[in-house]
């Protein structure tokens, strides 16, 4: 039995615009996008099609190269000169998976340092399972563009055979 769920680009495409559209009904106007890297990069640019929003991005990485989580997330790359720019602004924090949560509130704590107006967090994807880390009280907006079972989802720009992997896709899942 495959347990992975292996998800297509037009499957990511119409939940991002879904998700777009429930930004935009729910009243939230941000000022730009942060994407957390990398696998908040696309999601982001999809969005941009919907909301025509600036992207700013940040690296972090939480698990080493032999895949374990280490102790903390760590920045790979961060705004610099231009985290003046979040001062007072709405910012729209995206990413592909909210997993064990750990990242996403690192993420939010670095972000909330440079005193935003307003943060809200957008996900392609909530695995519902115990979470580790926690959304702080300052953050009430979250959006989520499918509730998801706790497996191990395959995105297709991990893909190196997209034809094999849109396949895998197709094959429905007992
Ligand atoms: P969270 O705060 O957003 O929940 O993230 P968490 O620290 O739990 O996740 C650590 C890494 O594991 C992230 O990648 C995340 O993208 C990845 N991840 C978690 N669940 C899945 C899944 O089901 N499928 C895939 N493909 N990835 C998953 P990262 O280390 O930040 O690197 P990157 O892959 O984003 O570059
Ligand atoms: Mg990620």
């Amino acid at each position: 039995m495959e347990d992975k769920l292996y998800l297509p680009y037009n499957t990511i495409h119409k939940t991002v615009k879904k998700m777009a559209r429930e930004i935009v009904d729910s009243g939230y106007d941000p000022d730009l996008i942060v994407a957390i890297g990398t696998g908040g990069f696309v999601p982001a640019r999809i969005l941009k099609t919907f909301l025509a929003l600036p992207i700013l991005t940040v690296g972090i990485k939480y698990y080493d190269d032999n895949n374990n989580p280490m102790d903390a997330p760590r920045k790979i790359q961060w705004i610099d000169e231009v985290e003046k720019k979040l001062e007072g602004k709405k910012i729209l924090l995206v990413d592909e998976v909210d997993d064990s949560r750990v990242t996403l509130e690192y993420c939010l704590q670095e972000l909330l340092r440079h005193r935003p107006s307003e943060i809200a967090i957008a996900v392609l994807h909530n695995k519902n399972k115990e979470k580790r880390g926690t959304i702080p009280p300052e953050v009430s907006r979250y959006y989520c563009g499918e509730q998801l079972e706790d497996r191990w989802i395959v995105y297709p720009w991990d893909a190196e055979d997209i034809e094999a992997h849109d396949s895998a896709a197709s094959i429905p899942i007992s």
